[in-house]
């Protein structure tokens, strides 16, 4: 609905009567000369000067009142639901019209730039990689999506001082003193997180308008280096590891085909053997795969809702007759309900897969294995893991047995470690089921310990952030 002014609204600032009083200045001092030249009376000079004034005060009030609308109204222009101007003087109305089409006009101009800005940031923001843009100075003044997620809230902030880099430091400087168009340097990333990054630096053409003096494109590199160390790594190790059980399945195929050739006994020994370490191979070649998948999804978020306590359920009835061949029971201790946390579900039961198939394999015989699900205020830290800050729920897995050396404790997370112990025993195992655990655990921004005493045995608790960050 418009609103209407007040015909006679006259705004008290706008010193009305002083320019009526200004206005007769002339015609007073005219019937001043005149009285006293005796020309006009006394009475009717001061008659005359009234009926100036009062013409005065009809001719000016009518422009008054609509220059004062004509104020109202542009001033209201840029309002939602600006008034109706109703005018009657032509070039008070000729300046509300042409005031109107200007704002319309702007109006216009400044929705189609917004319009434009609005498309480009959300163009750049679909970018995978991280976009900056810099004005001369080296300041920010823009920043993409995978930008900010890379080096937080960016913008305003010096490039210099976010890269903080001898290299890039250099190659900016070219830019900024326009000694050249473009740069590309590798170089690394000491904050937020340590990562080897590749800058394309290019400067932009001048414009009038934009402030806008290089755009900056970054390229993670840690990702594509990884990558090639977990292929050469997963090369090494497989070639290692697959050695030993190669060669004693060759070994017995040769004894097959030689010495063992007539002998029935020996036959069956050698190739029940010889199955053993296909199986082996084949368990190797599987946690191989499975941890260099696990090493990959490390940057991969993570979305669904999971049930530790229905996994631990799961993993405890598939485990169950392995443990009754062992004499053993796997009890589940669990206070509380426990809610849904953010996880890969196929990843966490891999994990509490792994620590309580070790319990049934290293714990004593005739024992209980306990898995209790709790939940903890806070995880602990650790030098170098990624932790989650907030709420977790820890997953004891506890088996009775004897007491494992700190020092030998701190190493069972590594590639292929066991203890000698367990090999003496002939106890099978690739020596990887650990360190998968760790990854998933870094995966989901949480931290696994372990404790061992000779009177409790050993425990491997996991801490799972309810929500990972
Ligand atoms: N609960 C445990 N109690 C005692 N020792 C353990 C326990 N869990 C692991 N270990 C020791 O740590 C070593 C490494 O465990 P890990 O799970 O990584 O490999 P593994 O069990 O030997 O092989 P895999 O997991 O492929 O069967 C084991 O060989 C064992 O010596
Ligand atoms: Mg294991």
């Amino acid at each position: 609905m418009f609103k209407k002014f007040h015909i006679f609204e006259i705004d008290q600032n706008s010193n009305f009567l002083f320019k009526i009083f200004v206005l007769s200045v002339p015609s007073a001092i005219v019937l001043l000369v005149l009285a006293v030249s005796n020309f006009l009376s006394p009475l009717s000079a001061i008659l005359a000067y009234g009926a100036i004034i009062v013409f005065n005060m009809l001719l000016i009030l009518p422009i008054s009142i609509e220059l004062q609308k004509l104020k109202k109204y542009i001033n209201s222009l840029g309002e939602e639901d600006n008034p109706e101007i109703i005018l009657s003087e032509k070039e008070v109305k000729e300046i509300a019209n042409a005031a109107k089409s200007l704002h319309q006009n702007f109006r216009a101009e400044a929705d189609a730039l917004k319009a434009k800005a609005v498309s480009d940031t959300a163009v750049l923001d679909t970018l995978p990689d991280p976009i900056l843009m810099m004005d001369r100075s080296g300041n920010i003044l823009q920043a993409n999506t995978a930008a900010i997620t890379l080096l937080g809230n960016v913008k305003d902030q010096n490039v210099e001082k976010i890269f903080n880099s001898e290299r890039a430091y250099e190659a900016i400087s070219k830019i900024r003193k326009e000694e050249s168009d473009s740069q590309s340097i590798a170089f690394y990333l000491s904050e937020p997180i340590n990562k080897k990054m590749y800058a394309h630096i290019k400067k932009l053409p001048w414009s009038p308008i934009s402030r806008a003096f290089a755009v900056i494109s970054l390229y993670d590199l840690t990702k594509a280096i990884k990558l090639e160390k977990m292929q050469s790594d997963f090369v090494a190790n497989a070639s290692h590891e697959l050695r030993t059980p190669l060669a004693v399945i060759a070994g017995f195929i040769e004894t097959l085909q030689t010495s063992a050739k007539d002998d029935e006994n020996a036959r069956e020994q050698f190739l029940k053997i010889m199955a053993g370490q296909a199986s082996f191979m084949s368990d190797l070649i599987e946690n191989l795969l499975s941890l260099s998948r696990i090493e990959l999804s490390q940057d991969e978020p993570l979305k669904d809702k999971i049930d530790v306590a229905k996994i631990v359920k799961e993993v405890s009835d598939a485990l169950k007759l392995k443990a009754e061949s062992q004499n053993m029971k796997i009890v589940i201790d669990m206070p509380q309900k426990i809610s849904k946390i953010t996880a890969d579900g196929g990843q966490i039961k891999q994990l509490i897969q792994n620590l309580t198939d070790n319990a049934i394999k290293y714990g004593l015989k005739n024992s209980e294995v306990t898995i209790s699900v709790k939940v903890a205020d806070k995880i602990p830290a650790s030098k170098s893991m990624h932790i989650s800050k907030g709420k977790a729920v820890v997953v004891s897995i506890n088996n009775k047995g004897p007491k494992i050396d700190a020092e030998k404790l701190s190493r069972l997370t590594e590639r292929f470690y066991r203890l000698q112990e367990h090999k003496d025993l002939g106890i099978k195992g690739t020596g990887l089921g650990l360190s998968i655990a760790k990854q998933i655990v870094m995966h989901h921004r949480g931290n696994i310990t372990v404790s061992s005493t000779s009177k409790n045995g050993t425990t491997f608790s996991v801490y799972l952030p309810f929500n990972p960050k």
